[in-house]
């Protein structure tokens, strides 16, 4: 059912975007009315994500994302428009118009919640039961306490088709399969256990719902790890393993490891801040998850080459944001789990302090990666390095790991100096170069960055634009449009011709339009590109000169790139003789 139009001008206008940003974002006021913050939607570390009070919509000059109130929920909740107006709506205290119809996707996410807690509480309960016996002897094996058990709510799968089936009683098989809790079988209507004769770590989120489950085998079994699949409540790269615990860590960073093993072990002796994504690798929005609750990040994975490899690829990730990130370096030791069992946490604690800053690390790889013997080795290895110095912002930083560079390569301190200079010149001309193309073709720069909004002609685009720009500020021009016998038909670019006929409708139903509303009609990309358009400024405050101009502007140009139009050239005649009358 469609959502009456009056609720949603009502919500609108109920809703305060800057309040709504700012309780995911920090807002500062810059210039005008304008707010600035550091965009949820993409990593960066200088604000280029603006809200604007007045047209209540927000726009990330960074990652181009833009809308209105209701397209932001959409996108920080991961909600549908209608979920989104829902949320909006208990927000500004508003009933939902078709309130007592149960809302068919929140119940089945609550439902889901419900099981997984009630899952948790019988794999907890199994592995505290005889059929828990082999898990229990699996955990003594490991080493890991029953403090831990209880901390980490660990259970037990039972050797059996349908232990966990036979139980949850009060769900549907369905409900099971929806979860990632059970398959279906070979059989019509068949179902079995999803983790069967395993050790169970349940995922929690920050908020405390139990949102899936990791199952490690007993043994050599294959596979070691089963993982939930992603569900309605169970998202792998944006969720990760123990931040449930982690976030309330005093240690003030938090420790970034490979398995669930490992983060058990690590809690065990001490360090409560150890997490670990969920068996895929690292994603940028699980690195935004982990800058929303520290500073500093350790990465501790595995010592092995895919250990390594994940780490300078995780350390990309981290560089993206404000965070600071050290690599641990176990030795001889093949995990954070390891290392513990053989050094010790004191061990541990004397790694993390004097654990090397991630520059130090990819030198260090750098240098494990080249032939130190011969010449060519030698050279690509200052190659390699004077890279990687001439991407650091820092003088000092440059010139202290530059003498370690040079001390590697057998070369003077000046000569590494030297080349870093050079590559810095080369990289800032190549930016200028990209820059001036940009500035130079300003018609190209006119095109969206979503290629699928691509404009036809992007000359007639500009004055499709500053007719959409024109009608959003005043409503009233539509009249003008009507004058000059303009039409949505006359738009190059389809979203445009959208717009306007959006707009003309709600004239006609007597109905003020505002940015934001219009904006939550259309899907994300169309909206953020609705968006870069209304914040591009005007050129001329003469609103109603503006708008014929266009009109104008978008006629010239389709005369001059197609045959003739009938009815076009008829309306662009009719438009003359009038403006002759008239004057
Ligand atoms: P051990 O120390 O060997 O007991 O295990 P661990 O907990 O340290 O895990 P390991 O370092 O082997 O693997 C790291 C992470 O990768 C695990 O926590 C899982 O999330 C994931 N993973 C490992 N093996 C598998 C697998 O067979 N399938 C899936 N889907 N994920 C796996
Ligand atoms: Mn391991």
């Amino acid at each position: 059912m469609a959502i009456p139009e009056s609720f949603l001008d009502e919500l609108v206008a109920r809703t305060d975007i800057v309040e709504l940003v700012g309780g995911y974002v920090r807002l500062i006021k810059r210039s005008g009315s304008n707010m600035f913050g550091l965009c949820p939607f993409h990593s960066e570390k200088t604000p280029s994500f603006s809200v604007s009070s007045d047209k209540q919509i927000y726009h990330c000059f960074g990652c181009q994302k833009g809308g209105g109130a209701i397209n932001f929920v959409m996108e920080i909740e991961n909600l549908e428009f209608r979920d989104a107006v829902e949320f909006l709506a208990k927000r500004a205290g508003m009933t939902m118009p078709d309130e007592g119809a149960p809302d068919e996707f929140l119940h089945k996410r609550r439902r889901m919640l419900e099981l997984n807690r009630d899952a948790a509480r019988y794999f907890h309960e199994t592995l505290l039961s005889p059929s828990g016996e082999s898990a229990r002897k699996y955990l003594a094996k490991r080493g890991i306490s029953q403090k831990m058990v209880t901390r980490f709510g660990l259970g037990a799968a039972p050797d059996a088709w349908s232990g966990l089936l036979d139980a949850m009683s009060g769900y549907t098989k369905q409900e099971l399969i929806d979860a990632g809790l059970a398959r279906r079988g070979k059989k019509e209507g068949g179902a079995y256990d999803m983790f069967r004769n395993r050790l169970i770590f349940p995922v929690i989120d920050v908020r405390g719902g139990v949102i899936g489950f990791s199952g490690r085998a007993l043994g050599d079994n294959e596979p070691k790890y089963l993982n939930s699949p992603d569900t309605l409540v169970f998202n792998k790269s944006r969720n990760l393993f123990a931040l449930n615990i982690a976030k309330k860590s005093k240690s003030g960073m938090l420790i970034l490891a490979e398995g669930n093993i490992d983060v058990v072990a690590l809690h065990q002796a001490g360090f409560d801040c150890a997490v670990a994504a969920l068996g895929t690798a690292l994603t940028e929005d699980q690195v935004r998850l982990m800058a929303r609750y520290t500073e500093s990040a350790v990465i501790a994975f595995d010592a092995d080459e895919a250990g390594k490899k994940a780490a300078l690829r995780a350390i990309g990730l981290f560089e993206k944001t404000k965070l600071g990130v050290k690599v641990l370096d176990f030795g001889e030791a093949k995990d954070p789990d390891e290392f513990l069992q053989k050094s010790g946490a004191d061990a541990f604690s004397l790694l993390l302090e004097r654990s090397e800053n991630h520059i130090e690390y990819r030198l260090m790889t750098i240098k494990n990666n080249a032939d130190l013997g011969s010449d060519e080795g030698r050279l690509k290895y200052i190659y390699a390095a004077t890279e990687l110095l001439s991407e650091l912002a820092s003088e000092p930083e440059r010139e202290i790991y530059g003498a370690q560079v040079a001390k590697t390569a057998g070369i003077s301190p000046e000569s590494v100096e030297n080349e870093v200079k050079k590559m810095r010149k080369t990289k800032r001309a190549r930016q200028r170069k990209q820059y001036e193309k940009r500035v130079t073709r300003p018609a190209a720069a006119m095109q969206p960055a979503d290629r699928s909004l691509r404009y036809e002609n992007e000359y007639s685009a500009a004055a499709e634009e500053g007719v959409i720009r024109c009608l959003m500020r005043d409503l009233e021009l539509l009249r003008i449009c009507e004058d000059m016998n303009f039409g949505s038909e006359e738009f190059t670019s389809p979203l445009l011709a959208k717009v306007y006929e959006v707009l003309s409708m709600r004239e006609s139903r007597g109905r003020e339009p505002t940015e934001g509303l219009i904006l939550s009609g259309f899907p994300a990309n169309e909206a953020s590109q609705l968006t870069v358009i209304l914040q591009k400024p005007e050129a001329t405050p003469h609103s109603e000169k503006s708008i014929r101009d266009y009109i104008e502007k978008i006629r010239a140009e389709k005369y001059k790139s197609d045959a003739p139009d009938e009815k076009l050239l008829l309306a662009i005649k009719k438009y003359r003789e009038m403006k002759d009358v008239g004057g």
